[in-house]
């Protein structure tokens, strides 16, 4: 099975390297280039996801996937072309599923990161709850699996309040403008595994997360986003180990 891909793409592992320009130092290339060259290592990172190892496998199956997406990123509206290739790359979820692999714990597998996009599959154990957030950069999410549904929120007085809500499914895209705060739930009783594709560099930007009680805003805190996957995690385990 493969992935719906665009037609005109090549598969020229050297031509996305030249994509990425100059300026970018190893630790910023892509993790698919080369799996030796880079690694994203979860110790460099702040914001305390769980990342789930990329395999050579992983890399091959979704390479033209990531090499679309760079070039829509190139487009004169970023979000909106890389949003019809995440589109085309979910309207067929089983063939991304297999790509990407069964999620079978939460976290994160990275499969680009430069300073202009990120794109990671995000798996989420089933009932877990991701806090309000922001990401400070515009958002593309698409499911391939399992049910992701969001809140959307707005500031109000010093607080938040719930604007909108989206449960997206196998297939369904969102796409959350730079402003955007969401919080993020799987109702559902398995894993929920997405592709995030972010408009810069996820894992360097600065962000905020909102306190699911107070709803105070705080600088996102990678100790209690580590905290909440492990959680997330050891539920998981406990529930099928008994
Ligand atoms: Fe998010």
């Amino acid at each position: 099975m493969e992935l719906p891909t665009n037609p005109s793409g090549s598969r020229s592992r050297r031509r996305i390297i030249k994509t990425l320009g100059l300026g970018l130092t190893l630790a910023n290339l892509p993790a698919f280039v080369s799996a030796g060259m880079t690694e994203i290592d979860q110790d460099t990172l702040d914001h305390g996801e769980r990342l789930i190892p990329v395999t050579e496998k992983d890399l091959n199956a979704i390479e033209q996937f990531i090499e679309d997406c760079l070039a829509a990123n190139r487009e004169s509206d970023p979000q909106q072309a890389v949003q019809e290739v995440l589109a085309r790359g979910v309207s067929d979820h089983k063939a991304m599923l297999k790509a990407v692999g069964d999620p079978i714990e939460a976290g994160l597998k990275v499969f680009l990161r430069s300073k202009d996009l990120t794109i990671f599959a995000a798996s989420w154990t089933p009932q877990m709850n991701l806090m309000p957030h922001n990401h400070k950069m515009w958002a593309n999410i698409g499911i391939y699996t399992g049910r992701e549904d969001n809140i959307l929120w707005e500031r109000r007085k010093g607080s938040l309040e719930a604007k909108e809500a989206r449960c997206l499914f196998p297939g369904d895209v969102a796409a959350l403008h730079t402003n955007a705060i969401h919080s993020v739930t799987n109702p559902l009783p398995k894993f929920t595994g997405g592709i995030h594709i972010y408009g810069g560099d996820f894992f360097a930007t600065e962000r905020s997360q909102w306190d699911p009680e107070t709803l105070l805003e705080e600088p996102s805190n990678g100790d209690r986003i580590r905290e909440m996957f492990e959680k997330a995690n050891r539920q998981w385990h406990k529930l099928n180990n008994g």
